[in-house]
């Protein structure tokens, strides 16, 4: 039987029932129906960053499925609304799955939710983003690192611009702990080094306040009064970029970016951003479904996390940590290609072929 995957209702109300498969574990959790196939919850934050729907979800779909044919996976994305996923872990628990992989809107307002979950006999999986109360594992990467990454790849890139020169920051959302790491690590290595002309978080990590705020930003320091924009992800590096063109700030500063998006790949071969942190999605997603396979059979994480991790209530959870990757255009090749990622027909499409060419892209 093949493990399949539906589209979750929004609302407790309006739940649907589920389908009992064959079990597929030795020991099938807590299913509430008397159906024993396990099933996984996995709750996405939103579509306006690229990598949850395009890359984690159907990478960790397909790694379930390989893990445990019979699971049923649960999906439901709460479209950057912190209430819709708290009503999702709501559903998800009424329903009695087996496990829930988490990515956390906002880590604090969802912990109750988590304890709920924990208190059910469901084990929490927090995916990518340390979600606060009792979660059963976590995997996700080195936040810091990916800060202090884009920030060495900045100074790089502004070269002789550094001394006595001036940066925009564009954070992330302030309710998402990463964010929080990546401003952190980003500081350590840009404070003292170079003029913080602007600093903006970004509620909801949207593209198009990172757009407004960077316009705010040129009126009040004047077009050609700094020299470089960090980014903290590809989807704030778009509506930056977007900005400085509309605003004629010409020559481009350079603009820093995270999640390898196809968009800022392709921004990349063609100048208009510096570079991208990647932090490859298959083995994430990977360590995710054998963390929620486990768990939906009430297995144990021997093998599997190797790490730990201290969490908000000082306790310590088993972990996956990884390690992110900065991608400029003289690398594109030997990381997000070689890990077949994106083709170089879907990188160099429409209109980039000479500056393909140009790179070495062929
Ligand atoms: C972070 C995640 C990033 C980025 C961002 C925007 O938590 O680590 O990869 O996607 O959220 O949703």
């Amino acid at each position: 039987m093949k493990a399949r995957t539906r589209e979750a209702a929004l609302t407790v109300t309006a739940v649907s029932t589920a389908v009992a498969l064959a079990a597929c574990g030795p020991d099938a959790g807590n299913d509430a129906g008397g159906d024993d196939a396990p099933r996984i919850g996995l709750l996405l934050p939103d579509a306006t960053t690229d990598r949850w729907e395009a890359q984690d979800r159907p990478l960790l779909e397909a790694k379930i499925e390989e893990l445990c044919a019979d699971c049923e996976v649960e999906h439901a994305n709460a479209k950057g609304d912190v209430a819709i996923q708290q009503e999702q872990m709501e559903s998800m628990i009424t329903k009695g799955v087996d496990a829930i992989v988490l990515v956390a809107v906002d880590a604090r307002s969802l912990a109750p939710a988590v304890r709920k979950a924990d208190a059910a006999d469901i084990a929490v999986i927090a995916y990518d983003r340390l979600a606060e109360g009792p979660i059963a594992g976590y995997v996700s990467f080195d936040g810091e690192e990916v800060g202090r990454l884009q920030g060495r790849a900045l100074l790089k890139a502004m070269g002789d611009r550094v001394r006595g020169g001036q940066i925009v920051m564009m954070h992330g959302d302030p309710s998402d702990p990463n964010a929080d790491a990546f401003k952190k690590g980003a500081l350590s290595v840009l404070e003292g080094t170079v003029k913080i002309g602007k600093e903006y978080d970004t509620l909801q990590w949207r593209s198009e306040t990172a757009n407004m705020n960077m316009s705010s930003a040129i009126s009040a320091l004047g077009v050609d009064t700094f020299h470089g924009v960090y980014a903290a992800n590809d989807g704030l590096a778009a509506g930056s970029i977007a900005a400085l063109k509309a605003n004629k700030v010409d020559p481009l500063p350079p603009v820093t970016g995270q999640d390898a998006e196809l968009g800022a790949v392709r921004r990349i071969v063609g100048g208009d951003q510096y570079m991208t942190v990647y932090k490859p999605f298959r083995p994430e997603a990977s360590a995710g479904a054998a963390l929620a396979v486990a768990a939906a059979r009430g297995e144990s994480f021997a093998g599997i996390a190797t790490d730990t991790v201290r969490t908000a209530g000082d306790g310590e959870v088993p972990a996956v940590l990884l390690t992110p990757v900065s991608v400029t255009v003289a690398t594109i090749e030997d990381t997000l290609v070689k890990d077949g990622v994106y083709t170089i027909q879907q990188i160099c499409a429409s209109g980039l072929e000479a500056a393909c060419a140009e790179a070495g892209l062929t």
